[in-house]
């Protein structure tokens, strides 16, 4: 069964700027709360959003166009999940259909109800591709845990040495 999610809106006045485009931050809720979908349904359970990766704007979008997020669960850790989000946008009155704008992978927390976070499920992995996602999320999840180490340990010399 697909764990996919989506979300479509057609972008209004109060979402873009004087010259009509659509504000990036209004693109980024959108990503979220389809993220935040996927990740709570897949979990059952509270979710809180941790991380997003890198976000670039390519395609302008303007007032009036259908904007559709598509969120998946694509890798579970212990507690964390990767949702990939891949934003499309199509002018309503041209004939080309739907177009990529952006995506990104965003990393939610299953929290339990005393705000902690939670195990979750392990996911099912049933093609060649969702295992390739899989292996690519789980090596940015290892060098999110390296990083964070790198600091840690960064921070702890600083305060030896003053
Ligand atoms: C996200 C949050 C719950 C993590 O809590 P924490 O005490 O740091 O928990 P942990 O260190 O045990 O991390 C929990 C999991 O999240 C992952 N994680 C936490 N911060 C992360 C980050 N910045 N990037 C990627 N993964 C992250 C950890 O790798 C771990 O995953 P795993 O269990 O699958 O290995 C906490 O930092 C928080 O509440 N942040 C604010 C969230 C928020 O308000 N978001 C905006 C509104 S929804």
């Amino acid at each position: 069964m697909s764990n996919k999610i989506y979300l479509s809106e057609v972008m209004m006045p109060s979402q873009t700027n004087p010259s009509g485009n659509v504000h990036g931050g209004e693109l980024m809720k959108m990503m979220d709360s389809t993220a935040y979908a996927a990740a709570r349904k897949y979990c059952r359970a509270n979710v809180v959003t941790a991380r997003v990766d890198e976000l670039e704007f390519h395609t302008p979008i303007l007032i009036g166009d259908l904007v559709t997020c598509t969120a998946e669960v694509i890798y579970v850790g212990h507690t964390s999940m990767e949702v990939a989000v891949n934003v499309e946008v199509e002018v309503l009155e041209a004939e080309q259909g739907p177009k990529h704008a952006l995506s990104a992978y965003f990393t939610m927390v299953a929290l339990d109800r005393n705000g902690r976070p939670m195990t979750v499920p392990p996911l099912n992995l049933e093609t060649e591709e969702q295992k390739v996602a899989f292996e690519a999320a789980r090596q940015r999840h290892e060098l999110y845990h390296e990083r964070k180490k790198q600091r840690e340990e960064a921070r702890r010399q600083q305060k030896n040495s003053d």
